[in-house]
């Protein structure tokens, strides 16, 4: 099934008019607007009014638009609740999910709203299952900095220690048809190494990345999308099989690699990304 296109998912401080402003603007797929661990508390209750009012205003394009809102055990979480679902974001965030019964009782407040899951505790992945079965849930989003803290984990290249944790949320999501998009990178001036992370996310499985800055966006836009290398070669692989079809046939050959029924559907999946994505920069410029 193809989702939304979500490359690139910007978080952005929801105390942040200025940066809210410019939203607009940036080539990101989609944004967070953040009232959880960018904000301080003391401006808890100013980002949450600011982010309801752009919200409901809708200055973002073709954006998809989130509201990533405090826990429901915090001293901000029904009140931000309440106010995200007054404003019909595209989807709110909810942090630390851990149960099924955490959806539900968002749901309890925001109705018909998609909510989306932020997967960073350790209860919360060996969980994953239950999780990605509720209903109204459509995306999952690693948060991989409160994972590694909660593991005593370090970040390293190559992020061996979380493997477990991104593949058990990465076969929930699939197995429920959910998006799952990708931890952030936290070196934000580090090009080649947040591309490294992307090319690791993409070959994962994940829909996208999430990211901290807009000098990151470019880097998740690229390596998310299909390469024209990837799409001439869909195109190859659809037509021998067509052809070998034609006399019955139901293996072809495309350099050098066997092309069957499942490729062709890989093939078909990641045209229609490329469409897409074409339809979503066509509407945004
Ligand atoms: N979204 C939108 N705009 C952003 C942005 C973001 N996440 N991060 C920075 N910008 C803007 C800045 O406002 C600045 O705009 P200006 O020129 O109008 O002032 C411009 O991009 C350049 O910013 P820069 O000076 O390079 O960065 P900074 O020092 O202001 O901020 C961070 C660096 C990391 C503090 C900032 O990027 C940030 O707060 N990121 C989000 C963190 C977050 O959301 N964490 C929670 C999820 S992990
Ligand atoms: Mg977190």
């Amino acid at each position: 099934m193809i989702h939304r296109p979500r490359r690139s998912v910007l978080y952005m401080p929801g105390s942040k008019s200025r940066a809210l402003d410019k939203a607009a603007t940036l080539p990101a797929d989609a944004l967070i607007l953040d009232l959880e661990d960018a904000v301080t508390p003391a401006e808890k209750s100013a980002a949450r009014d600011l982010v309801a009012e752009r919200v409901k205003a809708r200055p973002f394009g073709p954006r998809e638009v989130i509201i990533r809102i405090n826990g429901a055990d915090t001293e901000w979480g029904a009140a931000d609740l309440a106010a995200a679902a007054a404003a019909k974001p595209d989807a709110i965030l909810l942090p630390k999910v851990e149960s099924p019964d955490d959806i539900a009782a968002a749901r309890a407040v925001a109705g018909d709203i998609p909510i989306w899951a932020m997967m960073e505790t350790p209860l919360g992945m060996l969980n994953a299952a239950q999780i990605a079965g509720t209903t109204g849930l459509t995306c999952m989003v690693m948060g991989t900095n409160d994972l590694v803290k909660d593991l005593h984990a370090c970040h390293v290249a190559g992020r061996e220690p979380l493997l477990a944790a991104l593949g058990l949320a990465m076969l929930a999501a699939r197995a429920n048809n959910l998006a799952i998009i990708d931890g952030v990178y936290n070196a934000f001036k580090d090009d080649e190494g947040l591309r490294a992370e992307c090319q690791q996310g993409r070959a994962m499985g994940f829909d996208g990345k999430t990211l901290i800055h807009p000098a990151q966006l470019a880097v998740a836009n690229d390596v998310f999308g299909p390469s024209v290398e990837a799409l001439d070669e869909a195109h190859a692989q659809i037509a021998a099989h067509e052809q070998v079809a034609e006399t019955g046939g139901g293996v072809a050959v495309v350099n050098g690699r066997i092309v069957e029924n499942l490729h062709v559907e890989n093939a078909k999946r990641l045209l229609a990304e490329a469409e897409a994505i074409a339809a979503l920069e066509a509407a945004a410029r």
